[in-house]
């Protein structure tokens, strides 16, 4: 661990784990935090900026993240997501804009916010030096939880994401899908306020899924607000209350998951297969509907008012092997408002 690593904030989070250890020794290293707040506090993004050589990759991101809420983050791949996280607890410095945790604003108070918060980083950063259970235990000190209080705290976290058998192993012995699960318990040792789940389940089966979802919920009944990026819309449609939806930098829709699907895409959707493009663009726009390619298929959303009419065209048009009928999902959504399939 080098001295002074907290100038080289997003190398320390995102690369190394004893330089971002050494973010958090920080908190602790001054006085600085005599009370702690158990008042539970709001995060606000205010007009967030982000620039590399002038080239914007985040630009006026706005949201208060709520104590008790679960907001997800959805958008393609580079759209800003881990950018706009890493401005949220001061890793990444905004290049306009700002971001406050109650009265702490994370420009000038990022050590002190940070002890509130816990953090799952799309990259794994544990320590390959530590077993499974020392990665916790260090961890812990530096929210000066130790001895028996930090033992404890960690054979307990271990047994929620199951990895108690694991305990004494080297992180390099564990599967991927296990170190997101240490991740995610190392982010949980200090009880946070604020939890930043940055794809958390990518590489996790799907028990282990599950398990996530429960111990997000029970985040979010303890009162955490939780802030989650994630490419599989049926966890995002089941765990969060509210979605920004962001492509290019920018938030291009945010609403409930239902909201948002009811608006965007309507209640049914029909999926067709050998049919030419000229064919659904003219039906779309003869029933002032929407449609968008979707693999070697199309979708179409079937307007409540006249589903029979453009369902009987459709019938009478392609083989009925290659045609399905649904409820629209917030995946469709995302192929209407971004033009890209996510679950990439
Ligand atoms: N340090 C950096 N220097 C230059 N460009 C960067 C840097 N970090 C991110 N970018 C660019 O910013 C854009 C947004 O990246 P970001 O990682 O925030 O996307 P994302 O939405 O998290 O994508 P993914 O779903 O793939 O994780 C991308 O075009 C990326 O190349
Ligand atoms: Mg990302």
């Amino acid at each position: 661990m080098k001295n002074g690593a907290i100038y080289n904030l997003q190398f320390t989070i995102y690369n190394c784990y004893q330089c971002s250890s050494q973010l958090i020794f920080n908190i602790h290293s001054r006085d600085e935090m005599k009370e702690k707040h158990t008042e539970k506090m709001a995060l606000i993004a205010d007009n967030l900026w982000k620039e590399y050589k002038r080239n914007p990759v985040v630009c006026g991101v706005n949201f208060t993240l709520r104590p008790g809420e679960i907001m997800g983050m959805l958008g393609p791949n580079g759209a800003g997501k881990t950018t706009t996280v890493g401005m949220l607890y001061g890793a990444v410095i905004p290049t306009r804009g700002f971001v406050k945790l109650g009265e702490y604003q994370i420009r000038d108070r990022g050590r002190e916010a940070r002890y509130y918060m816990g953090i799952v980083t799309q990259e794994d950063n544990l320590d390959p030096d530590f077993s499974v259970f020392e990665n916790l235990v260090d961890f812990a000190h530096h929210y000066r939880i130790t001895g028996k209080a930090a033992r404890l705290r960690a054979g307990e976290l271990l047994a929620r994401v199951g990895l108690q058998d694991y305990s004494k192993n080297r992180v390099d012995e564990l599967s991927g899908g296990m170190k997101r699960r240490l991740v995610l318990a190392r982010a949980l040792i200090n009880k946070p306020q604020i939890v930043f789940l940055d794809e958390p389940t990518t590489g996790l089966d799907p028990h282990a899924r599950q398990d996530f979802w429960k111990l997000v919920t029970q985040l979010k009944l303890d009162g955490a607000g939780v802030l989650l990026t994630t490419h599989y819309m049926d966890e995002a449609q089941r765990l969060c209350d509210r979605l920004l939806l962001m492509q290019r930098g920018k938030v291009i829709d945010e609403g409930s998951p239902s909201e948002l699907i009811d608006r965007t895409v309507g209640r049914e959707v029909a999926e067709v297969e050998g049919l030419s493009e000229q064919f659904l663009q003219q039906l779309a726009s003869q029933y002032q509907t929407w449609y968008s390619p979707f693999g070697n298929a199309y979708l179409l959303g079937l307007p409540s008012d006249s589903d029979r009419e453009v369902w009987e065209q459709l019938t009478a048009a392609a083989a009925a092997e290659s045609l399905k009928r649904r409820r629209a999902n917030l995946e469709d959504v995302f192929l209407r408002l971004t033009g890209e399939s996510l679950e990439a």
